[in-house]
């Protein structure tokens, strides 16, 4: 994870003839070479005869790598047990079409679900030029996902250098939620969140990663404030891993930020609102190589990502806590949907526990789909 994007995951195992592992190999980015071809060099001469087992169909074009599918041929590989066919339509079936044709024998679908479940974000990527969204918050039991504006900070006195927000969820959830920022190449808040919660919405989870998380606000005036953490930690670290969506550039915001390493882009804006369009975005992200984006917020802007369509995903942790009343603030803020028969209906959930929290993972879209 973090380390093969823009790229799929890919793990291959070669077994010989008499069924003992003899090379494994898996792909990162930066490594340049193919699971396939890894595996091939650990094995060395006992590949010949052998089966290669790997969760995605060998390429047969050439990429920034020669053809995987021509060295498993001339390594004398008898058979490929594929989970999956690979999910770029430009390619796919070609591989296993170039292995049958030189006598490879070939199975594909074993463990299919769970090989389709890795690559997901690679599919709506390569499928669509668009990010894989996914939804998150952490709420309440009665569905707030914070107390009523100006509250919180009056109750605890900010915590974690800086942060003023109050936390939900309890430790254990937090730190997946950082997994879940580390399995994500860019993460997106609006500014709101920004003023109200000051975050610095970095991945702590300590894994390796090729490109930093990418930091997106939604900002149509720029009101994203200099001495905020986020934009202090640009200034600090360099990285270039802040990109606002504006509306209108109005020069003297800009430029400060701009000087400060923050990236800075104008979006069109739809009415009635006159903020950044949301697909446009997702374009625009596409364009940049990001295949997956988590949505983090705040309530604004989960409704707008609701009521835009460009939601595939949610994952929603629960604390055991009711906050009600009218002044807390709801997962989504907005119209919201008018009837049951349009509200969005969450499918294939799965559901987690961490501690005295749960989670809700589902979809409102199939990865794969249209
Ligand atoms: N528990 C959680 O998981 C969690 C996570 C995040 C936030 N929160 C809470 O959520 C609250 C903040 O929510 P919020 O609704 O005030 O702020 P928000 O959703 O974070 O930001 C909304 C602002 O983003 C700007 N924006 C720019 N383009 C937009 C677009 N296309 N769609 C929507 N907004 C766009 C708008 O300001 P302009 O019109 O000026 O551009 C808008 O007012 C805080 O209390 C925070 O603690 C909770």
């Amino acid at each position: 994870m973090g380390l093969a994007s823009p790229n799929p995951y890919v793990g291959a195992v070669i077994a010989d003839t008499s069924g003992e592992v003899v090379g494994t190999g898996s792909y990162t980015y930066a490594g340049v070479k193919h699971a396939e071809i890894l595996a091939l060099e650990a094995a060395g001469a006992r590949a010949r005869g052998g089966t290669l087992y790997i969760n995605l169909e060998p390429h047969a074009h050439q990429g920034r790598t020669p053809p995987c599918t021509d060295a498993l041929i001339a390594a004398g590989i008898r058979r490929v047990v594929a989970a999956m066919p690979d999910p770029n339509p430009k390619v796919s079936g070609r591989g296993f079409e170039q292995l049958r044709a030189a006598g490879v024998q070939v199975a594909v679908g074993s463990l299919e679900e769970q090989a389709r479940r890795l690559n997901e974000a690679f599919a709506r990527y390569i499928r669509h030029g668009t990010p894989l969204v996914t939804l998150k918050a952490a709420m309440t039991l009665d569905g707030q996902i914070a107390p009523p504006p100006g509250e919180a900070s009056r109750h605890s006195a900010p915590t974690e250098n800086g942060f003023t927000g109050s936390w939900i969820t309890g430790e254990l959830t937090r730190a997946h939620a950082h997994e879940l920022r580390h399995q994500h190449d860019a993460i997106l808040v609006g500014v709101g969140t920004i003023l109200a919660d000051n975050p610095l919405l970095t991945d702590r989870s300590g894994r390796p990663r090729r490109r930093p998380l990418l930091r997106v606000i939604l900002d149509s005036r720029l009101r994203l404030p200099l001495e905020s953490r986020l934009v202090q930690s640009v200034a600090a670290d360099r990285k270039n891993d802040v990109l606002v969506f504006c509306a209108s550039a109005d020069e003297q915001k800009k430029a400060p930020l701009e000087e400060l390493g923050i990236r800075i882009e104008t979006i069109p804006a739809v009415e009635p609102d006159g903020r950044p369009d949301l697909p446009a975005i997702l374009r625009r992200l596409g364009q940049l190589e990001i295949t997956s984006l988590m949505i983090e917020g705040g309530a604004t802007v989960n409704w707008t990502a609701l009521a835009s369509d460009v939601v595939d995903k949610v994952f929603l942790y629960y604390a055991p806590k009711i906050l009600a009343g009218s002044g807390s603030i709801p997962f989504a803020a907005g119209a919201g949907f008018l009837h049951m028969s349009q509200a969005a209906q969450v499918k294939h959930i799965e559901l987690h526990r961490f501690g005295e929290d749960f989670a809700v993972e589902g979809y409102l879209r199939d990865p794969y789909g249209e």
